[in-house]
């Protein structure tokens, strides 16, 4: 048996888990700061390494209490090493390395991306049939892997400017809603006409696989322009049309492309992770458009930034023999 405790730090949320053999969670705590940022409409930096310094302790110890599990019967520590804001990252990887050398622990960073991806299999009972696709789509990223197996990946495409996420975000504050925006976009799209507005996502010259969501954030503001000088304030019904039309112009763009990017590389599953794959009109969108046993989404309380995807793929580094205990290298297995 192996227990291993991760930490993840690396924007807003301060989270900590106990997992066993990388994919059984004895516990897993997140301290999310959303509150704490919601009036600034997001993340700000300083803030979030603050509150990560006085939080990280705390919900380790939680993490800890809720598995039954005293330091001395870990194997390892794991650690987020990357991507994200240089403040938090660096309270999280402190926190680590002293932990390990107090407790005598050996300790190892990850990918907080490669994490995210192994959220979707972590709890799952489907096999990933390999080569699978990755697909994540959180607040800070918006990409594509080819994945070989775990640890082996190429990235396929990115976002050239805003991440999905983000886009909900900032389209959510054009239409007044709280920050973080996406579930709020999601919540008022439910009751609108997806197609009254015929938004687009934009396309990358050259690069069919690539996203660029930043034209779609424009053509909302002056979609919402238009109606502000027709009526002010603008009927729910109107608000409701722009977030679901905005919500199925993003959506149909990523279907699109992850299914042709799924057929150009004869890929077996499909992967998701982030945030936004907390929207159930994505899924459904997927539902109808894959078959679903091909879909592999991460459970609820994996959607987010956790700590449990963090110990869980440091449970599959482990058992590679060219392991770099406490190497902070941070795409070491991202062949690309
Ligand atoms: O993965 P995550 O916690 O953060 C990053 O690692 O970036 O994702 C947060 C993002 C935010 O942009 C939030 O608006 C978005 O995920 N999100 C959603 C939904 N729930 C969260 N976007 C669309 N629909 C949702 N239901
Ligand atoms: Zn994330």
């Amino acid at each position: 048996m192996t227990l291993i405790l991760g930490v993840e730090t690396t924007c807003d949320e301060t989270a900590a888990s106990v997992v066993q053999d990388g994919r059984k969670l004895l516990s897993n705590v997140i301290f999310s700061q959303t509150e704490i940022h919601e009036r600034f409409g997001g993340v700000v930096p300083e803030l979030a390494s603050r509150t990560h310094i006085e939080w990280v302790l705390p919900v380790i110890d939680q993490a800890l209490r809720d598995a039954a599990c005293s330091p001395e019967r870990l194997n390892a520590l794991a650690v987020a090493q990357g991507p994200g804001l240089i403040g938090p990252l660096l309270v999280g990887i402190n926190t680590v390395k002293g932990l390990a050398l107090a407790w005598k622990v050996p300790w190892l960073g990850v990918n907080h991306i490669e994490a995210h991806l192994y959220a979707a299999s972590m709890c799952s009972d489907t096999e990933v049939q390999f080569p699978a696709l990755g697909v994540v789509v959180s607040g800070g990223h918006t990409s594509l892997f080819l994945m070989e197996n775990i640890g082996q990946y190429q990235l396929l495409s990115n976002t050239v400017d805003d991440a999905l996420g983000e886009a909900f975000d900032k389209a959510a504050k054009l239409l007044a809603l709280p920050y973080p925006g996406g579930p709020h976009i999601e919540q008022l799209a439910r009751q609108g006409d997806p197609l009254r507005y015929p938004f687009q996502a934009g396309q990358v010259k050259g690069f069919p696989l690539h996203f660029s969501f930043s034209g779609l954030k424009t053509a909302l503001f002056y979609a919402l322009q238009k109606e502000r000088a027709l009526h002010d304030p603008v009927p729910l019904q109107v608000q409701s049309d722009l977030a679901a039309s905005f919500q199925r112009a993003a959506f149909s763009d990523l279907v699109r492309k992850v299914l042709l990017a799924a057929e150009m590389h004869h890929v077996g599953s499909l992967l998701f992770g982030g945030g936004v794959t907390n929207n159930n009109a994505l899924r459904a969108m997927f539902q109808r458009a894959a078959p679903s046993g091909q879909l592999l989404w991460p459970p609820p309380a994996l959607t987010l930034d956790n700590a449990a995807m963090i110990a869980g793929l440091a449970y599959h580094r482990m058992q590679d023999p060219h392991v770099r205990w406490g190497a902070i290298t941070d795409r070491p297995y991202t062949r690309n």
